[in-house]
């Protein structure tokens, strides 16, 4: 088949090989020219996808990036894979997935089969998609992605794949798709299912690292070790499951996804008051951080110098966004601290470039990397770990 995917980020251009490696003939569109000349040159963007696997499906031809949005016409599946961020109300910004869905609109003159795979609320392919493009009769579906980046264990391949569809036909369509690339797929009733079931994962995360995030600072205050009585709690074999405390969260799903879902709620009159309070826990996280920083540095950081090390959100992926580094780092300085940050995968971030971990008096690792000189780190006076994998230092 013809594929196009529209977005070549994590997601899109995880897809558009997955469908390469299955055969179809796949371009990746994306309005980015700088990133089209990149992946037509053969460099990956992403940890899940080697530049050499990508060249391998350039020259064969099975798959191209472009930015001519002309490539979508004469397609027999078109995914759309684009941004869902928040705007500056933390409200959902639908704004990408209008301009894909208007593209669509104005390019597409053969009736395909039109997936989306961005994350949002339930409703989002039936309204906002569909409800956009008129006159040619697409087959409609949504297929939430799941992937999680830098994640060895889980991939495209052997994730189950939820698939709901505006007609029986779209599903038919879909699960035959992406049967040539996932092991496992799930039919469900509507995409306002899958759409739903997707922003509830997301959510389930998110209120539980809250709680944990909560709960440690509790423990703290009594004088016990959360970290030790997570592992205790979850040496029960039911009906526990364990998740980490940490400096918040950051990615575009966890801190973002949950609000979708408030938003939904607010308009049908339920509030969601798990998914706020969980957005208060987290996001204080790095105040909490500095809290305990200056305090486990003699009661102020004025003056002193601090390395905060890894600043993507998670770590072995260099991606920074909505990392609760940032706030780590903008309180540290407003306590009146000297801080670089070192980070190696990151490299230049915030107009910032990653520093050396040796000279600093103080070191915050906010992300653990691997490979990082954890030698270097431990030679800082002071060691402050948010990822509980340190032995002999402070931290959460
Ligand atoms: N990154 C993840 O781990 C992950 C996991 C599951 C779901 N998702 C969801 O998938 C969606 C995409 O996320 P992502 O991480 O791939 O984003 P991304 O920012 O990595 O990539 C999005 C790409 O879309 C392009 N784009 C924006 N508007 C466009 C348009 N009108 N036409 C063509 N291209 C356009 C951008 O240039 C960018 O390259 C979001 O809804 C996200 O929530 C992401």
């Amino acid at each position: 088949m013809r594929v196009a995917i529209i977005g070549q980020g994590y997601v899109g251009l995880t897809i558009a090989v997955g469908a390469a490696g299955a055969g179809h003939s796949v371009v990746g569109f994306d309005v980015n020219d700088g990133l089209i000349a990149e992946l037509n040159a053969g460099r990956s963007h992403i940890e899940g996808i080697s530049d050499s696997d990508l060249a391998g499906f350039i020259a064969t031809g099975a798959y191209k990036a472009s930015a001519d949005s002309s490539v979508l016409d004469g397609c027999d599946v078109i995914v759309i894979a684009v941004p869902t961020p928040l705007d500056t109300d933390r409200n959902p910004d639908l704004s990408y997935v209008h301009a894909a869905s208007d593209l669509i609109a104005k390019h597409v003159k053969s009736p395909a089969l039109i997936i989306n795979e961005s994350t949002s609320y339930p409703g989002t392919l039936r309204k906002e998609i569909a409800g956009r493009i008129t006159g040619v009769k697409h087959l409609y579906a949504s297929s939430p992605e799941r992937v999680d980046p830098g994640n060895n264990q889980w991939g495209t391949k052997n994730t189950p794949r939820l698939i709901g569809g505006l007609t029986p036909a779209a599903v038919a369509r879909a699960v035959h798709f992406y049967g040539g690339f996932c092991d496992n797929i799930i039919e469900v009733s509507s995409p306002e299912v899958a759409e739903a079931a997707k922003i509830f994962e997301n959510t389930f995360r998110q209120v539980n690292i809250a709680l944990v995030n909560e709960f440690v600072q509790i423990a703290d205050a009594l004088g016990i070790s959360g970290r030790e009585v997570l592992d205790a709690a979850a040496t029960k074999p039911y009906g526990f499951m364990p998740f980490n405390p940490g400096p918040g969260v950051g990615g575009h799903c966890i801190p973002v996804d949950p609000s979708y879902l408030a938003h939904v709620a607010n308009e049908v009159g339920v509030p969601a008051t798990f998914i706020k309070r969980a957005n208060e826990v987290n996001l204080a996280m790095p105040a909490y951080v500095v809290k305990r920083v200056v305090a486990g540095s003699g009661g102020s950081v004025k003056g002193k110098k601090v390395v905060v090390v890894g600043v993507s959100y998670k770590s072995n992926v260099a991606d920074t966004r909505e990392t609760p580094a940032a706030a780590v780092i903008d309180l540290l300085r407003e306590q009146g601290a000297i801080v670089n940050w070192h980070d190696d995968l990151v490299g230049a971030w915030r107009g910032e470039s990653s520093s050396l971990v040796a000279g600093a008096e103080i070191a915050v690792v906010v992300t653990k990397h691997e490979g990082v000189d954890l030698a270097a780190v431990k030679a800082c006076g002071y060691v402050f770990d948010c990822t509980g994998s340190i032995d002999d230092v402070d931290g959460i």
